[in-house]
């Protein structure tokens, strides 16, 4: 499947965990945000948790200012949360559940669990001229009622098959691909992410209609032993036969 159109963002969540441990101004998460740019990605994702582990208010304020590309906040359907984002303005904003003991987000949002519970903070977002995508394990149910809600996005959660030992991925890539085709009849934008590396994103090529790639803990894992600047350009490496070439 050739995509001309595939994008990369990259999530810098991981900078600010590494400040956040020693509780430091270092490393900079716009400074990593910028080089991601300046390597070619086409926007810039930062997670801002209830429990603000990783990503801080400030960080979600400075990113918006200073960065020349797209800026997703991925967040949970908190009304705090939902007030930052108002206020801060991103292009997107990525619904994602959130446990406080994870380690990192664990499966899709339940969308259709929850749909009066998402129309008023969607009906205000979309308002706000921001796009709204859902993060979703690739369920019908969980696009259809995406749709029903009115969001224009998905992002396709691709963790259960990156797990996966690659001889047992078939039936979790035919559920993303069937779940792109479905979103991409039903006129939604079809995004992935979570838990792809260099190593695996070639096992997704076959799901069509890809829009952008949601990537952040081994590109910045990556970095620790190259710079951002050579991991984000080896991830558009690999991305690129997607894109027949190039990305
Ligand atoms: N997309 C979403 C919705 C996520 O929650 C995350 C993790 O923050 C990612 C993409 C990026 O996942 P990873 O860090 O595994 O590349």
């Amino acid at each position: 499947m050739i995509n001309t159109t595939l994008k990369l963002g990259v999530n810098v969540d991981h900078v600010a965990t590494l400040r956040q441990a020693r509780g430091t101004d270092y490393p900079s998460v716009v400074e990593a945000a910028l080089a991601c740019e300046a390597a070619g990605a086409h926007g810039i994702t930062i997670h801002l948790r209830e429990d603000r582990r990783h990503i801080q208010d400030a960080d979600v304020y400075a990113v918006r200012k200073q960065i020349a590309t797209r800026l997703n906040l991925e967040m949970a359907n908190h009304p705090e949360i939902v007030g930052i984002a108002l206020d801060v303005l991103p292009e997107e904003v990525c619904l994602v559940p959130e446990k406080r003991e994870e380690l990192t987000t664990e499966g899709g949002l339940d969308v259709a669990g929850n749909i009066d519970a998402l129309l008023e903070p969607v009906r205000r977002m979309k308002e706000a001229d921001i796009m709204v995508s859902m993060f979703i394990d690739p369920d019908p149910e969980q696009i259809r009622a995406t749709a029903t809600l009115g969001a224009p996005c998905i992002e396709l959660h691709t963790g259960t098959f990156c797990d996966l030992p690659p001889e047992n991925r078939g039936p979790e890539l035919e559920r993303l691909v069937k779940g792109a085709g479905l979103a991409h009849e039903l006129g939604i934008q079809v995004n992935a992410g979570h838990g792809l590396t260099i190593g695996n994103v070639s096992g997704i090529f076959d799901v069509p209609f890809m829009d952008t790639l949601n990537i952040g803990h081994s590109i910045v894992s990556h970095a620790v032993m190259v710079g951002m600047s050579a991991a984000v350009q080896a991830m558009l490496d690999a991305m690129a036969p997607y894109a027949g070439g190039k990305v």
